[in-house]
């Protein structure tokens, strides 16, 4: 069994891998801005102090030596434009800072959402097929892209700014409390009660604009329908009643919208006003304190930068820890898939050779654990080199039979093995490679015929394609495409009509001269004399395989050396044409019904 994630942080740390030191990288560079940025009201308020007035500079040693240096303050005094220089040099470095933090932050970023691509993909690829039938498509790729994306914009957005807020509000506090701690202290009391507030608000604005975007999503889909939809909106009269479902539904989402509004402005009202309320309460304080001598006045000047600094990352604080708390729904989305067992072979998994006979052996299936049985109790063998006939109403388990045998599902009970081995001890990629199944609703790819066909085969030339497609007798539509052969097949094959479909899917099948085939009702969309010109084209060219023919028409299967009678899951009868014609059953009730006369055969 692969690797299982516990918790969010174990799946977030495994898809950080490769990207793990471009995100420490920004976050240095975050906090080297952050104190340069820091670093500018010092130098003012030294030059208002020191320079312009006469107090004695309480500098870091570093900077007094780097002073004394250049002739010391008496020198500054009278080349006061040296400070301007070096606030410049000072704000310079922390732009670019501020550029290599953002730099890393997006390299960070790109890198793990192509790490977490792919190993999503990678682990897909690898589910096995019941897992597809458990989790719709729209949801899977929904997790892989959207739900991607935002866990990418909480580490690079959310994460990085959470801390770069962290630091800059540390160190701001740090150097305010150099100046005066009470003033900080004074300062800091605010913070609480802002970050609190706009948590408050922004768990109930993202509540509110998620139901608004829910809105959203059931009138775009609406819209979506009626568009799609619009032949039967019309045919049926329905214009009416679709519009007034449209506007009401409208109304619904306006009014989710506007409450969203409202919310927001009271938020940055409030936000405003207790922002406001903090900056006169520090420059009141600072004045008062600067009156009384206990600080100078250009440390007044610096505490005031300091805390007009801090207002902006304590106010979107709150926001971040809100819109992180969301990114957990992300990652556990994520996670569900990551913990889906992938499909692993026995260790001691073998390859046999496929020519050979095929045994279902009691074989019973369910879907789900609580699903009634759709195959129960089903045994026949089909002897190497022989064609069985398969024939059953729709829903009779005919495709599952299939899925069976190519180790899509495993059984629920009873055996099926090849050649004397159960396919439970088969390696699955080689047995999948040596059945070659045709869908009852062959998928194409957005590829060329050609390339269709010969999917999977690199070493397929030309003439193997169109020999494959003569048998197919596709042979002859393709000749009149304009492109022939390199005829691109639209979106889900869209340009090829379902007969033509099938028979691109009897070419793929036909290429690969698998040593057991199956048809499974591949030959219903074309008319009955194409299906006999492709069985016997079949007939001559299959040699050794085993074949197996699900269909509904009795003269498709009459001539296999035997055929099975599928109802509801369980086996009716077993025999060849004659036998069956001459029964009492479902077999003959068929031949009536499809006017296949005693004389027939
Ligand atoms: N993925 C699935 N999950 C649950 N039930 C399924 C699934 N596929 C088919 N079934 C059910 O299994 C039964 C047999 O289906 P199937 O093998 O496709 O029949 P046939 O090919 O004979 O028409 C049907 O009742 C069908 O509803
Ligand atoms: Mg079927």
């Amino acid at each position: 069994m692969k690797k299982q994630f516990e918790n969010n942080r174990q799946l977030i740390f495994y898809f950080l891998k490769g990207s793990k030191a471009y995100f420490i990288l920004a976050i240095l560079f975050a906090a080297a801005a952050s104190l340069f940025d820091l670093i500018n009201p010092r130098i003012i308020s030294f030059t208002v102090d020191s320079i312009i007035g006469s107090k004695e500079a309480g500098l870091p040693a570093f900077f007094k030596g780097f002073i004394q240096g250049i002739g010391g303050i008496a020198y500054l005094k009278s080349h006061i434009y040296f400070v301007g220089v070096f606030v410049v040099i000072v704000a310079l470095i922390g732009a670019l800072f501020r550029y290599l933090f953002r730099l890393f932050n997006s390299k960070g970023a790109e890198k793990f959402v192509k790490v977490m691509r792919d190993g999503l993909f990678e682990h897909i690829v690898h589910l096995p097929f019941a897992w597809f039938t458990h989790n719709p498509t729209g949801d899977i790729i929904q997790r892989c892209t959207s739900d991607v994306e935002t866990i990418k914009r909480f580490l690079s957005e959310q994460l990085t700014q959470m801390l770069r807020i962290v630091i800059m509000i540390a160190l701001s506090l740090y150097f305010m409390s150099t100046i005066s701690t009470k003033m900080m202290l004074a300062a800091a009391i605010f913070i609480p009660i802002i970050v609190t507030y706009s948590l408050f608000f922004h768990k109930r604005i993202g509540e509110t604009f998620e139901k608004a975007d829910e809105e959203e999503g059931i009138l775009s889909s609406i819209a979506q329908e009626n568009l799609t939809g619009v032949r039967v909106v019309r045919a049926f009269g329905r214009e009416r009643y679709e519009r007034q479902r449209f506007e009401s539904q409208n109304t619904i989402y306006t009014k989710a919208f506007m409450k969203l509004d409202i919310l927001i402005t009271w938020f940055w009202s409030i936000g405003d006003g207790i922002s406001g309320l903090q900056l006169l309460t520090i420059a009141g304080l600072g004045a008062y304190f600067a009156v009384k001598k206990e600080i100078t006045a250009g440390d007044y000047i610096a505490f005031v930068s300091y805390n007009t600094m801090l207002v902006w990352p304590i106010r979107s604080l709150g926001r971040v820890i809100s819109d992180m708390s969301r990114a957990n729904v992300s990652i556990d989305r994520i996670r569900y898939i990551m913990n889906s067992e992938e499909e692993v072979d026995d260790k001691d998994a073998i390859e046999v050779d496929m020519h050979g006979d095929i045994v279902f052996d009691h074989v019973s299936f369910r879907y789900n654990e609580d699903s009634p049985l759709v195959l129960d109790d089903v045994s026949f063998i089909i002897k190497k080199g022989t064609t069985l006939g398969i024939l059953g109403g729709t829903g009779s388990g005919k495709s599952t039979l299939m899925y069976l045998l190519d180790h899509l599902y495993d059984v629920s009970s009873g055996h099926i093995s090849i050649n004397g081995v159960d396919i439970q001890h088969i390696n699955r990629d080689y047995l999948r490679k040596n059945i070659g199944l045709v869908l009852q609703e062959p998928y194409l790819f957005s590829k060329s015929i050609e390339e269709n066909i010969a999917i999977g085969i690199p070493t397929a030339t030309r003439d193997d394609v169109e020999e494959a497609s003569k048998i197919a007798s596709l042979n002859e539509a393709i000749n009149h495409f304009k492109n022939g052969y390199k005829t691109s097949v639209g979106e889900r094959g869209v340009t090829l009509s379902g007969g033509q479909k099938q028979r691109t899917a009897i070419a793929q099948m036909v290429i690969r001269k698998t040593p057991i085939m199956i048809f499974d009702d591949s030959l219903s969309a074309v008319d009955s004399e194409t299906d006999a010109k492709i069985r016997k084209a079949l007939d001559e060219n299959i040699h050794d395989a085993t074949v197996i023919l699900i269909s509904h028409r009795i003269t498709t299967l009459m001539q296999a050396d035997q055929i099975i009678v599928l109802n509801k899951g369980k086996v009716a009868q077993v025999g060849n044409h004659q036998q069956l014609r001459s029964q009492e059953g479902i077999y003959r009730k068929i031949c009536d019904i499809q006017n296949i006369g005693e004389d027939i055969s």
